[in-house]
């Protein structure tokens, strides 16, 4: 007799992932993160990993910009800019040789789809609303979240980009703070293809900087504005940050001030993930803030 469970459907996220106890409330409160294994079917990762593949493939012909934590200011074209309503690439910094070509196939080059894509597409919207995620956010998150921001990580092998050490409200500001990430390995994540790690207990220190748009325009570019000197903590293994090493499916909860990092994937092996940020309806959102969403374009909660 076959016991294996039944194939997940696969156009949904599994709606039947663990409840929260009361250790991991505890987690939640003490750490600034929650890992929950299981969140997410397999077939539900592969689903979302196959459509980013369709995206990359359609935006073949589109404008090339790079997108990096190191480079911001430099690289906060118009490209990125208007990206808050809208499904957009952009490349790996590496992706590129000396003479600015493509050094890698297309599809080896990306290294996010970003940032509206849980209101524009299907595919997206019905991944970043499953019940798993309502659910967890409804017991740690915002008392009225709306999606703001989605991110489709591609962690490319050999030349996935590090993400720098920085916490979430530095690029999605509210006052009250309200940010929480919602961060799901589609792809196994381990230390040598560039895991998360994340500083246990450091979301009770201060937001450090504030990243927002210089001017009214996207021409004007962005900036950083410091709020705090207390340095974020250093890198790798030999600070307070811990490796997050995590299979496929699960789903990493993300308090916004938690300083948190990802180093380069110089392995043979992707690590693709997808990022859900939300935010708090009865927050302020700085008219500043990068990410801008036009009334045509509403954020929504999870219904
Ligand atoms: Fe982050």
């Amino acid at each position: 007799m076959d016991a294996s469970p039944p194939a997940a459907h696969p156009r949904t996220v599994a709606a039947t992932g663990p409840a929260l106890t009361d250790d991991d409330r505890a987690a939640w409160e003490r750490d600034g993160f929650l890992v929950i294994h299981d969140a997410v079917s397999e077939a539900a990762c592969r689903e979302l990993m196959a459509r980013a593949e369709e995206i990359v493939a359609e935006a073949a012909e589109d404008p090339v910009s790079v997108f990096s934590t190191h480079e911001q200011t430099r690289t906060s074209d118009e490209w990125f800019l208007s990206s808050g309503s809208a499904v957009r690439c952009f490349f790996e910094e590496e992706a590129f040789d000396a003479d600015g070509e493509l050094a890698v196939p297309l599809e080896r080059a990306i290294n996010k789809i970003g940032h509206a894509q849980h209101d524009l597409d299907d595919t997206y919207d019905r991944f970043a609303r499953a019940e798993v995620f309502a659910r967890t956010v409804e017991a740690l998150g915002p008392e009225q979240p709306l999606l703001l921001q989605s991110m489709h990580i591609f962690k490319q092998p050999r030349i996935g980009g590090e993400v720098t050490c920085h916490q979430d409200a530095t690029f999605l500001p509210t006052d009250p703070h309200s940010v929480m990430g919602l961060w799901v390995a589609l792809e196994d994540a381990t230390i040598g293809n560039g895991c998360l790690w994340a500083e246990p207990g450091g979301h009770r220190g201060p937001l450090r900087r504030v990243f927002s748009r210089a001017g009214a325009t996207d021409a004007d570019g962005t900036r950083f504005t410091d709020l705090d000197p207390t340095p974020l903590p250093p890198p790798g293994p030999d600070g307070p940050l811990v490796p997050l090493e995590v299979p496929a499916g699960t789903l990493v909860v993300l308090h916004g001030l938690l300083p948190h990092w990802s180093g380069p994937n110089r392995s043979d092996r992707s690590r693709q993930a997808y990022s859900l940020h939300l935010i708090d309806a009865t927050a302020h959102y700085p008219e500043d803030a990068w990410l801008q969403r036009p009334p045509e374009l509403p954020l929504r909660g999870f219904t």
